[in-house]
């Protein structure tokens, strides 16, 4: 059996780690075992994340998300990393991240819940920066290879209100340090992901509170698990 790969998507600040994590310990301390019975016990759950799910990503992740240096590094301050670099550097975080993690994984029949994927790179590169999407969907295919997520679930929060949260949370990282009105085409960039995919990506009203977040995604696994495991599970 082929496991599934269930993504977290969103802007700054959604939720999405947090989530995340909430969905891991609820499927393991016995929701997978609500849904599924006994064959809970052939099935195990991963987490990953986009950038920064293997070795190599990490180094990337570091790359592309960190920002100042060291306070006694002498070199010469490196120039800002322009638009199409961060657009390959997550590429190729993603090409390793697939071929070393997600496949492999998948083969041998686990859940996988990754924070970030592709949707945040048409998101983020195509609506925030403004790179050409349809570069950016050719791109996304070398990258995956086509593995598309089996769910998606979109951390629905507006911009400003996500960004106040990650704000609250610590040093803001280099996208985070973006201005408000790219954080807001990102958002316009899920939005409309979400219309063009309703299979694939299901709205979650990420302004509640996290208990009450916490639910919703609750029930829709409960639901989606049902559905794909539901045939195996009969006697
Ligand atoms: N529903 C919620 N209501 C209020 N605060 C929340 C909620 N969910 C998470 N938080 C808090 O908001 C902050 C950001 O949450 P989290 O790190 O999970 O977001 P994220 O989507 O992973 O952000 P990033 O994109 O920066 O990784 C954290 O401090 C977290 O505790
Ligand atoms: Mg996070």
């Amino acid at each position: 059996m082929r496991g599934k790969l269930i993504v977290f998507e969103g802007v700054e600040g959604s939720g999405k780690t947090t989530q995340l994590a909430r969905s891991r310990d609820w499927l393991l301390g016995g929701g997978m075992r609500s849904c599924l019975g006994t064959l809970r016990d052939q099935i195990s759950v991963v987490v990953t994340r986009e950038p920064g799910g293997t070795a190599l990503g990490l180094g990337l992740r570091k790359l592309l998300l960190e920002d100042g240096r060291r306070q006694d590094d002498v070199t010469p301050t490196p120039a800002p990393i322009q638009d199409r670099a961060e657009l390959l550097l997550y590429a190729a975080d993603r090409a390793q991240h697939v071929e070393e993690f997600l496949k492999p994984m998948l083969a041998k029949g686990v859940i996988i819940l990754c924070d970030r994927y592709t949707d945040s790179t048409v998101a983020y590169q195509g609506y925030g920066r403004g790179l050409d999407l349809n570069l950016i969907q050719q791109l996304n295919q070398i990258a995956t290879d086509g593995l598309e997520s089996d769910l998606t679930l979109w951390l629905d929060i507006d911009a400003k209100t996500g960004l106040k949260r990650a704000q609250q949370r610590g040093a803001a990282d280099r996208m985070e340090q973006a201005d408000l009105d790219f954080h807001r085409r990102v958002q316009q960039g899920f939005t409309h992901l979400a219309s063009t995919y309703p299979q694939r990506i299901v709205r979650i009203d990420a302004s509640k509170t996290e208990e009450e977040v916490h639910l919703v995604i609750q029930k829709i696994l409960r639901q989606r698990m049902n559905e794909w495991f539901q045939k195996l599970s009969r006697p």
